[in-house]
């Protein structure tokens, strides 16, 4: 039997994410012992790639904005698949979070009067998102960390939870181990909050770092909680395409939000041939409208003509992108190019998107003040997630909740840039609150079964038993180049069934990899540990994109390419059936309608 530490902890939130350290200050606020577990250190989250601003109706910089025209956009954004009752929840109380967070210490750009300074991107109507430069999200974890480490609330930073456990129904505990000490860590918890974030490493090219293997959604599944909306995944627009090393790394949706524009390699801005009918109202219908709004911005006042192509939604730009490059219109290293060296002044540039110039300069040799940047799309954020209840973010498990990323609902088929700061803001608070209001009212023994906990090490250590299997790395990568082949931007129904075919095989290949060497800060021996993750929830995309025979936001069938009416009436749920994944179409609860006049005003 393998020794292992034993924690009791009233609240465990898992990921120190925006919305984890959110959750956390909730939790710990409350009154209940919180612990907080992540799989690296402090401060390194994918919050800190939402670069460009977090979305919120504050109406500093156009006082025509309000919490409807955001609930709109994003429901629009959404393709109208989004649960109704986050994105009201979401628009009303986001410009609370940003104040919030600003009486925390939060430094965010400023109007020359001395208010929160808002910029555009793609699919808001309005300038709306508050930001700081190109570096939201570091300053928005910055001033939450900074708050949370003078809370009551213990951190235990890499470590990573391999398994959750479930007693009588209920969530218990969850089992974790130390990459620093090689310890394994029992954590008996009433409630745990998933804040784990994304998935993007099951793809080759993405924006996401090592930690983001789906690790929540595939937990929380594994102990029977439903996911939702599986088959929605974002492809950031731009991603650096060159040079390899660093393909993938965002370039910020901020850079278009400021007047860049993007080109062919026949110098045209291609966007205008791309401009979805639902969306022909809200888009310039020529070059010189387009010039004027970007004059306009740079002059600080409000736009009297309508925004550029290039903010059109993330799910538009990704996939016209790709055509133009499929039909050699791309750009020497398979992107397209994106210039605001030709928009706005040098200083302009170093002053507003500092990391971007930076960033090319360094790793590219590119100075982005004098020359175009090569970018082409990257999977940078999955939509689907663990289903929740809108109001408190439990899951379908009592006591499990899930914010962030690592839950579904707000952003229904295609996520608008900016939203998903404020809504970890909003939601990790949420979930925070709703874990401790579960304790309180429930009172749950944390009563862990001891074999399971044993079964979960012996797991954990079987890896180190098998001598000269597998590598684990060359699995991981097989399977990221299979997902981005057949599970990728634009999706049939031939490539998703030999996907899951493949991802059989790769299932049964995982259990049976090798590593060598100990378990302090053994990297091979995580990736192992990982690709159960990584196989479960790209089993999770590929049997939802399956299934939905049409294309919507970020899920597009070059086999069904059109919207169906039908589809528009459900969401798909990822079930737990005799130890399968099942996919089940729910049918979408009728809007409000207030709501509904709202929606269909746009
Ligand atoms: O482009 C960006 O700055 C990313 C923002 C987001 O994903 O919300």
């Amino acid at each position: 039997m393998t020794n292992y530490a034993t924690h009791d902890t009233d609240v465990l939130v898992i990921g120190a994410g925006g919305a984890g350290l959110r959750a956390a200050i909730e939790s710990a606020a409350q009154g209940m012992k919180t612990a907080v577990v992540m799989k690296t250190l402090l401060g390194k989250a994918h919050t800190v790639m939402a670069e460009g601003g977090a979305a919120a109706a504050l109406a500093t910089v156009d006082p025509r904005d309000s919490w409807k025209t955001h609930f709109r956009d994003t429901m629009k954004g959404g393709k109208m698949m989004n649960d109704v009752r986050m994105a009201e929840i979401h628009a009303k109380e986001a410009p609370d979070r940003i104040l919030e967070l600003e009486e925390w210490g939060a430094v965010f750009d400023r109007t020359p009067d001395g208010r929160i300074l808002q910029r555009n991107f793609g699919g808001h109507t309005y300038p709306r998102l508050a930001h700081v430069g190109d570096r939201t999200g570091l300053e928005m974890i910055r001033t939450l960390q900074d708050k949370l480490v003078h809370m009551p609330a213990e951190i235990f930073m890499e470590t990573t939870v391999t398994h959750l456990f479930k007693t009588g129904g209920r969530v218990t505990g969850a089992l974790a181990y130390s990459r620093d000490k090689g310890e394994f860590h029992l954590f008996r918890a009433k409630a745990i909050v998933i804040c784990t974030g994304g998935l993007g490493k099951a793809y080759t090219i993405t924006s996401n770092s090592w930690e983001y293997t789906g690790d929540g959604h595939s937990l929380a599944w594994e102990i029977g909680a439903d996911l939702m909306d599986m088959e929605f995944l974002q492809f950031h627009p731009t991603g650096m395409v060159w040079p390899l090393s660093v393909r993938g790394t965002l370039v910020t949706e901020g850079v278009r939000g400021d007047g860049g524009v993007l080109k062919n390699n026949k110098g045209e801005r291609f966007l205008f041939n791309y401009i979805p009918e639902a969306f022909k109202n809200d888009v310039a219908a020529s070059e010189e409208e387009a010039v004027q709004w970007v004059r306009e911005v740079v002059a600080g006042k409000q736009a009297t003509v309508r925004r550029p192509p290039e903010l059109l939604t993330r799910d538009v730009v990704a996939r016209a992108i790709l055509n133009e490059v499929r039909e050699g219109r791309g750009s020497p290293h398979g992107g397209v190019f994106l210039d605001i060296a030709t928009q706005r002044k040098a200083e302009d540039i170093k002053r507003k998107l500092p990391s971007m110039y930076h960033q090319f300069v360094k790793l590219a040799n590119v100075d982005i003040t004098k020359e175009a940047m090569e970018v082409g799309p990257t999977a940078h954020y999955i939509m689907g997630g663990v289903k929740v209840h809108p109001e408190t973010a439990m899951s379908t498990i009592p006591g499990l909740f899930a914010a962030g990323e690592a839950s579904a609902g707000l952003n229904g088929a295609n996520r608008l840039g900016g939203n998903s700061l404020s809504d970890l803001l909003v939601f990790g608070r949420r979930a925070g609150l709703g874990a401790a209001q579960y304790v309180r009212k429930n009172n749950p023994a944390a009563d862990v079964n001891r074999a399971d906990v044993e079964a979960a090490i012996a797991h954990n250590l079987s890896f180190f038993e098998r001598k000269d299997a597998e590598c684990p790395y060359a699995l991981q990568r097989e399977i990221q180049d299979m997902m981005g082949d057949l599970v990728g931007i634009m999706r049939t129904e031939d490539e998703l069934t030999r996907a899951l075919n493949a991802l059989d095989k790769f299932e049964a290949r995982a259990k049976k990899v090798s590593v060598s060497g100990g378990r302090v800060y053994n990297p091979g021996w995580h990736v192992a540990m990982d690709l159960r993750h990584i196989v479960q929830i790209s089993r999770s995309i590929a049997l939802a994109a399956r299934e939905r025979k049409e294309s919507r936001g970020g899920h597009a069938r070059s086999d069904f390419p059109n919207y169906d009416p039908k589809l528009a009436k459900v969401n798909l749920l990822i079930k737990k059936a005799e130890g399968r994944m099942q996919v089940v179409q729910q049918p979408r609860t009728e809007m409000p309608p207030e709501l509904k006049t709202l929606v269909e005003e746009a």
